[in-house]
């Protein structure tokens, strides 16, 4: 059993994440934590509840940082819309979001339940930063990170720099070099998860509301992406899910990542060093694609399977 803390900026290809994480029997939400990223994160936050709600998550949904540690806020609305998870549409909602601090949740879960708690990221780092620089134990106490960001080369952002560590630099180095384990889906390896028509239609056929909520999402994703990088959405999140399932469906090699915090042209750049000057990363290289959509169409089977 995975038990995993899941920070989010939703946005279409975390509502997959999540939506993957959420039917599989072999991973343990403990709580959802909503980000400022794709959008500002009052929207990440409300379409974070309407999705737990849609989906019938117990797990509580936490607001975390409404803003990176030092940059301004970067969002993206062009590809997710002006309220950050443009497409489907939700009723009244019952799930609320958790009174609490979000930092305080992370420390309390993890160094309560040391060496269990994988913390998803897949949105900017600044939550999982934050918790580290409060209480510095922490990377010692996490069974692992698993986040999606970063770029050996291309960027989608900038020439240089992928969104998630763009959106937040400063947050990524802490994370990025706090001795924790950590497995890094970056754009080398979750561009090779590009969807097409077809597989929206299998997943259309699924059935339920999930799927449906599925198939509202990548309508506008699909339109947005085309427009703008010229190509299908590539399920990014939905990676760092997919390795908790199913980990031998991706090959890694390891690495030393350093984040460029300091240039303009190159802010936000994650630079896999030769040398060892930190932390080692397994850093995503392929990913098996078929097998990759056959474990996206499975999840959405169990969601009809449970009636959602
Ligand atoms: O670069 C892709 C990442 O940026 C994904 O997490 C997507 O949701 C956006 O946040
Ligand atoms: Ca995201």
């Amino acid at each position: 059993m995975e038990r995993i803390i899941l920070d989010v900026d939703t946005g279409h290809d975390d509502a997959v994440a999540i939506e993957m994480a959420a039917s599989h029997p072999g991973i343990r939400i403990e709580a959802l934590i909503a980000v400022n990223g794709n959008s500002p994160l009052h929207n990440t936050l409300e379409n974070t509840l309407n999705l737990a709600d849609a989906l019938r998550i117990e797990a509580p949904v936490f607001a975390g940082s409404p803003a990176p540690l030092l940059r301004s806020r970067a969002n993206a609305p062009a590809i997710h819309g002006e309220n950050g998870f443009a497409g489907p549409v939700f009723g009244p909602r019952k799930k609320q979001v958790q009174s609490g601090n979000a930092v305080e949740f992370i420390i309390r879960t993890v160094m309560d339940n040391p060496g269990q708690i994988t913390f998803v990221s897949v949105g900017p780092y600044t939550d999982l930063a934050l918790a580290l620089r409060v209480e510095p134990r922490l990377a010692g106490a996490l069974k692992q990170i698993v986040v999606m960001g970063g770029t050996s080369g291309q960027g989608n952002v900038t020439p240089n720099a992928e969104f998630n560590i763009f959106a937040d630099p400063e947050a990524a180095q802490i994370v990025l070099s706090c001795g924790a384990p950590i497995v890094m889906m970056g754009l080398d390896c979750t561009l090779q998860t590009i969807i097409n028509p077809q597989l929206i239609e299998d997943i259309r056929k699924t059935g339920g509301r999930a799927s449906e909520i599925f198939c509202a999402s990548m309508g506008f994703y699909a339109e947005s992406c085309l427009k703008y990088i010229h190509d299908y959405p590539a399920m990014h999140d939905p990676c760092c899910i997919a390795y908790l399932i199913k980990p031998q469906l991706f090959s890694f090699t390891e690495e030393t990542i350093e984040v460029d915090t300091k240039s303009e042209l190159n802010y936000g750049r994650t630079s896999l060093m030769w040398k060892d000057p930190g932390h080692i990363v397994r850093f995503a290289r392929r990913v098996d694609r078929e097998g990759f959509f056959e474990l996206m169409r499975d999840c959405f089977r169990r969601l009809k399977e449970a009636g959602i």
